[in-house]
């Protein structure tokens, strides 16, 4: 079984599933391996991390399309080579044509630094910390055609501490990611 990563970024989410895939063995285990990280950025850092493990990278610039469904008909022709089983969304930070979600429906996910269903959208710590919540976290979810709403697979808690800003928050919140996603994923890939 396939997974393809999708990254903009630093790629860290993607770097975790990496290691988990490693450390876990999911080749012996599961039968799953990380095909390919490609990021809409050719300069996302993340690619050069997948490329020193020996992960098939790729780019695509979405500046060079005329329209976002050009783009994702593109996107969707460079992951199908990889005949993915999964379609894992690590960072990716482009809002997808529902052409695209249907293609991948049932094996397209997503990281979203909040506790869904609140905060969907950008900004999340910085308006947990305006809310004065007292918890903030991180989803691991199905994508469907509704941004950031789909089925949940996980969520970490962390609490938002006095003093937080939205980076100390959002650092919290990452170690929990880097938790809960290859936990999703191998949890999905073994069922
Ligand atoms: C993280 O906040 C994650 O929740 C969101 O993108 C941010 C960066 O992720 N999806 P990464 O370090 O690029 O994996």
């Amino acid at each position: 079984k396939n997974i393809v990563i999708l990254i903009s970024g630093g790629g860290s989410n993607m770097a975790a599933i990496v290691r988990a895939a490693q450390q876990q063995d999911w080749a012996r285990t599961l039968g799953a391996r990380v095909a390919a990280v490609v990021s809409n950025k050719a300069d996302a850092k993340g690619l050069e991390f997948a490329r020193s493990q020996g992960i098939a990278t790729e780019a695509l610039d979405h500046k060079g399309f005329a329209s976002r469904d050009d783009f994702d008909a593109a996107l969707m022709q460079l992951i199908d080579r990889h005949q993915p089983a999964l379609v894992v969304l690590a960072g990716f930070m482009r809002i997808l044509t529902p052409g695209f979600v249907t293609h991948y429906a049932g094996r397209l996910l997503n990281i979203h630094p909040s506790l869904l269903p609140a905060f969907t959208g950008l900004h999340t710590h910085q308006r947990a910390i305006d809310a004065g919540c007292k918890f903030a976290g991180a989803t691991v979810h199905q994508v469907t055609a509704e941004l950031d709403v789909g089925p949940i697979l996980e969520q970490a808690v962390v609490p938002v501490l006095p003093g937080d800003t939205a980076d100390t928050l959002a650092a919290r919140v990452l170690t929990q990611e880097h938790v809960i996603y290859p936990r999703a994923i191998a949890a999905l890939l073994r069922a």
